[in-house]
């Protein structure tokens, strides 16, 4: 048979991204974000979202097929983002994939946001291993996952957050700071200059024996803000840099602990670390160095696989086709709160 062909499509946030991926080698991709228009809101406003991605579909669609050298008629299958994400923000990217399926009269597959996050990683890095530990770390969601094979196993989820996910708390401690949206980078940024043992903020959940793999960071979001307004209060200037090297280590010692710990107590040798989070340097360098210790293989993909983008997208719709499940059709309705 002929090599499927897959085109990608994702716009559940604040990037408008198409990929083009054939037997999991990237061809090629486009992305655009609107993050810029978002930063003066301290989040992602859906409606601005909306707006910039039927700005950006044609154009990023465009770029994605120069990128990979592919004309429209080569492309075998599509596959989009069908949830979870913002609605407004769902729908535009799964519109376009609806009506480039339809044009091509080619087979359309809906695809869950955060199958797409893990699968980022087998563009790099090759097939999954046969069982393995998978930390999400995004904007919106904070889960340790068993994952045998993404797309025909049921993926046992081990743990998830009670409240915000990792991402969104950098984003408002960020925020909180004065550094701006998206606050990963940002926070990122200012802690190189920062001491990380200036304030030591709290680790929720790091030792809750009967939830070993649950999340809680509205706790570390809430420390800081009172260690701001209490220094604020004091007329001293906010040490930003020794904060956020804090709180980026708080943060970074709980989802490296836990997923080190899954890893252990199911006997798996893999972790693999995907969504926006896993770009942090940080979080990168300490879960390297953990894994080395215990004999753990690491996999996370390049950062800019990590965040958000239509290559993860085509990822699972090429694995999908590979595995020879049914398309979802053009019926296919967004699902904004999809579970995976
Ligand atoms: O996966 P993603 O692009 O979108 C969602 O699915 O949510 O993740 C976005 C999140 C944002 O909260 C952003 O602040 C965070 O990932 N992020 C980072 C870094 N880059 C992006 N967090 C920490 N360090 C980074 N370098
Ligand atoms: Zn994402």
């Amino acid at each position: 048979a002929l090599s499927p062909v897959v085109l990608g499509v994702e716009s559940s946030c604040d990037e408008t991204g198409f990929g083009i991926v054939s037997e999991g080698k990237l061809l090629g991709q486009g992305l655009a974000s609107s993050a810029s228009k978002h930063a003066e809101f301290g989040g992602v406003v859906p409606e601005i979202a909306a707006r910039a991605h039927l700005d950006a579909v044609v154009p990023t669609l465009q770029i994605a097929l120069k990128d990979a050298g592919v004309e429209p008629k080569d492309i075998t299958h599509v596959a989009a983002t069908s949830g979870p994400g913002l609605a407004t923000a769902v729908h535009v990217g799964l519109a376009a994939a609806k009506s480039i399926a339809w044009a091509l009269d080619k087979p359309l597959y809906g695809v869950h946001h955060l199958a797409g996050h893990a699968a980022a990683d087998t563009l790099e890095h090759g097939p999954l291993p046969e069982h393995s530990i998978i930390l999400i770390v995004s904007g919106g969601h904070t889960s340790i996952l068993e994952v045998r094979d993404l797309v025909r196993d049921p993926i046992v989820h081990l743990g998830d957050t009670l409240d915000d996910a990792a991402g969104e708390a950098f984003d408002k401690v960020s925020r909180l700071l004065g550094l701006g949206y998206p606050g990963g980078p940002a926070i990122s940024k200012a802690a190189l200059e920062g001491d990380r043992e200036a304030f030591r903020f709290p680790r929720a959940m790091l030792r809750a024996g009967d939830h070993p793999y649950t999340f809680s960071f509205s706790g570390v979001k809430t420390a800081v803000a009172r260690t701001v307004e209490q220094i604020e209060r004091t007329g001293a200037a906010v040490p930003v840099a020794d904060i956020a090297a804090s709180f980026e280590e708080a943060v970074v010692d709980v989802l490296v602990t836990k997923a080190v710990k899954a890893c252990q107590e199911k006997k798996l040798s893999t972790l693999v670390i995907v969504g926006g989070v896993a770009a942090n340097r940080h979080l990168r360098a300490k879960a390297q160095e953990q894994c080395d210790k215990l004999g753990i293989e690491l996999r996370v993909p390049p950062p800019s696989l990590c965040t958000d983008n239509g290559a993860m997208i085509a990822a699972v719709g090429d694995l999908l086709v590979r595995s020879g499940a049914e398309p979802s059709g053009l019926g296919i309705a967004a699902d904004p709160s999809a579970v995976l």
